[in-house]
């Protein structure tokens, strides 16, 4: 099976390691601080900058939650326009952008630089607001000599989307006038203590491992699940942004500063040009990024279907269960035929796993094996 996410390893957790990936994330910035999420981190980075009733100006293509953190500051979320490609509609966020304007966010998708980046950061320089540079899917990945994340004013990235951990995040300040607005609330920083949500991770993790090793007992759980109905829906937005509201997990921070980024990243990199090389070739899906540029670590294979549930169910019938569509659209863009690309987008782009914990000879077989 080729699940969605890596499978923390116990044996790994007391081996030694290379040198890890907390010192490679301080050495590439200067200034970055841990949280449990990416959400908490931005409402950090953020609180001290704005007043209610000033806008910050989103992306239409992004997760229902991401704006949560504004709404709680008391600020008006607008959503700008997308083109096919991901990159921003400048004229649509010019047409957006007025005195109350207090930030702008452009985003990293799956792990690569956001197309039209310079251009979008020549207009707000010019409405002069802080740019939030979102780099949740991409922590390691580095665009000329740049970490990604480290190129707005504030800048946030999920750890918890590259590594098998329950929780964790960090906010970039690569100004310092937004550094010493910072004032780090309750959910800043490390819990000092191995709490219940690690016991919890590591107890699935290892029934994970388990089931991943063991076929027969993964079809049986499979069958137990699906005997008990449909399952239970994901949390609403809010429910979401408030249970990543604390400090990062012990165990996170310990797989954290273990973790080697270099070889994480080449094992994305040759899981990626494995489905690359399967996609190049098929009628039925076209993929988002033609190239994967050195330094680029991706955090999924992300590809444009024609009938997505059709290739969906394809994909689980030959084992990989961690593909699916993306993402959660707030209902503000998807009532509005002013985003129609960003609801397209999220409708027919599928994203399929990359994660270390993956043998790009499984995608290969995958590939031997798709109708
Ligand atoms: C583009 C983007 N930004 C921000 C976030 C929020 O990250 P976190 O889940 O760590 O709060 C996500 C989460 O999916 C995301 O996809």
């Amino acid at each position: 099976m080729i699940s969605e996410h890596p499978i923390l390893s116990v044996r790994s957790l007391s081996e030694p390691q290379p040198a890890g990936l907390k010192s490679f994330l301080e050495r590439s910035s200067t200034d970055c601080s841990f949280y449990g999420s990416g959400k908490a981190a931005l409402y950090d980075g953020l609180a001290g900058l704005v007043d209610a009733g000033d806008n910050v100006l989103v992306p239409a293509y992004l997760p229902d939650a991401v704006v949560e953190p504004l709404t709680e500051l008391g600020l008006e979320t607008r959503y700008y326009r997308l083109q096919e490609d991901l990159a921003p509609d400048l004229a649509d966020v010019e047409r957006r952008l007025d005195d109350e304007t207090v930030a702008v966010m452009s985003v990293n998708y799956f792990g690569f630089p956001q197309p039209g980046l310079e251009e979008f950061i020549s207009l707000i320089d010019e409405y002069d607001c802080y740019h939030i540079d979102d780099n949740a899917h991409s922590p390691i990945s580095v665009d000329n000599g740049v970490l990604l994340g480290t190129r707005g004013d504030l800048g946030v990235t999920s750890l918890w989307k590259l590594l098998p951990i329950p929780d964790g995040a960090v906010l970039y300040c690569n100004d310092d006038t937004v550094a010493e607005q910072v004032v780090p609330s309750s959910f800043a920083g490390v819990q000092s203590q191995f709490g219940g949500d690690d016991c919890r991770f590591l107890l699935k993790s290892v029934v994970a491992s388990l089931l991943e090793t063991n076929e027969t007992i993964h079809r049986s759980v499979d069958a137990f699940v699906a005997s008990r109905g449909p399952s239970r829906s994901v949390p609403g937005p809010v429910a979401r942004y408030e249970a990543g509201k604390k400090p990062m997990s012990k165990l996170s921070a310990h797989v954290v500063e273990h973790a080697d980024p270099r070889t994480i990243r080449d094992a994305r990199r040759e899981n990626y040009l494995a489905w690359h090389r399967i996609f190049d070739t098929r009628q039925d899906a076209e993929t988002l990024y033609e190239s994967l540029p050195e330094g680029i670590c991706p955090q999924v294979f992300p590809i444009r279907a024609a009938t997505p549930h059709r290739l969906l169910e394809d994909l689980e019938r030959c084992g990989v269960d961690g593909a699916h569509t993306w993402p959660r659209l707030s209902s503000t863009v998807l009532e509005s035929s002013t985003y129609d690309v960003s609801t397209t987008l999220s409708r027919e782009v599928l994203v399929l796993p990359v994660h270390q914990h993956v043998e790009s000879a499984t995608i290969e077989a995958v590939g031997d094996r798709l109708p």
